[in-house]
C-alpha cells in the first residue's frame, strides 16, 4: 500500500463516529507516513476548540478556516488525513481532497456512529432535541456524497486494527 500511494496522500472522510481518526492513526502508523487530523490541526490553529468555533463564529466561518487547513495539510505528501465529517461535504474542501490523494469513506450504520458518538459530547452539530434523529438527516443527506470518494471501507462495529487493515487492502 506504501508503494501504491507514493507521494499521495490517504484521505479518510465520512460521518462523525465513523472511525477516521482512530483507524487513520493506526493506518498511518503500518504505512509509516505521518499523521494529520484536520479538526486537531483546526483546534490548534485557531486556539479555539470545534465548539467554541462553531459557537464563536458559525459554521461557515468554521468551513472556511477547514478549506484553507486542508489546502496545507494535503500540500506535502504522503500522510494519512482523517478529515471531519462535514468537510468532504463542502465543495471547495471536496476539490482539495480529490487532488490531494486517494479518498477513502469510512461507511458505518447509523447504530455503530451513534453508540461511537456518545462516547464524546464535542459535536456541535449534534446539540439538538433528538440528535440520533438529526444524525440519521445528516447520514440521509451526505450518504450520495460521501460516495465520491475513490474507495468505500465498511466500518463495522470491529477491532479498530481490523478496519485498518480493511482500509490499508482496499488501497493496494
Ligand atoms: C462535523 C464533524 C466533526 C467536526 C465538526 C463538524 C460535521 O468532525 O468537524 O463538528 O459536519 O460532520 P468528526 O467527524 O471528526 O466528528
Amino acid at each position: 500500500a506504501r508503494a501504491a500511494l507514493g507521494s499521495r496522500n490517504l484521505i479518510l472522510v465520512g460521518l462523525m463516529g465513523a472511525g477516521k481518526s482512530s483507524v487513520g492513526r493506526i493506518v498511518a502508523h503500518q504505512l509509516g507516513i505521518p499523521f494529520v487530523d484536520s479538526d486537531a490541526e483546526i483546534e490548534k490553529v485557531s486556539r479555539m476548540s470545534i465548539t467554541e468555533l462553531f459557537a464563536a463564529y458559525g459554521e461557515e466561518e468554521f468551513r472556511a478556516l477547514e478549506t484553507r487547513v486542508m489546502k496545507r495539510l494535503l500540500k506535502n505528501g504522503p500522510r494519512v488525513v482523517s478529515t471531519g465529517g462535514g468537510a468532504f461535504i463542502n465543495d471547495r474542501t471536496r476539490k482539495h481532497i480529490k487532488k490531494g490523494g486517494i479518498s477513502v469513506w469510512l461507511k458505518a450504520d447509523l447504530d455503530v456512529l451513534w453508540e461511537r458518538v456518545c462516547k464524546r459530547d464535542t459535536r456541535p452539530l449534534l446539540k439538538t432535541e433528538n440528535p440520533k434523529q438529526t444524525l440519521e438527516n445528516l447520514m440521509n443527506a451526505r450518504y450520495p456524497i460521501y460516495e465520491l470518494a475513490d474507495l468505500t471501507v465498511l466500518s463495522r462495529d470491529v477491532r479498530k486494527e481490523l478496519m485498518a487493515e480493511e482500509v490499508l487492502q482496499a488501497v493496494i
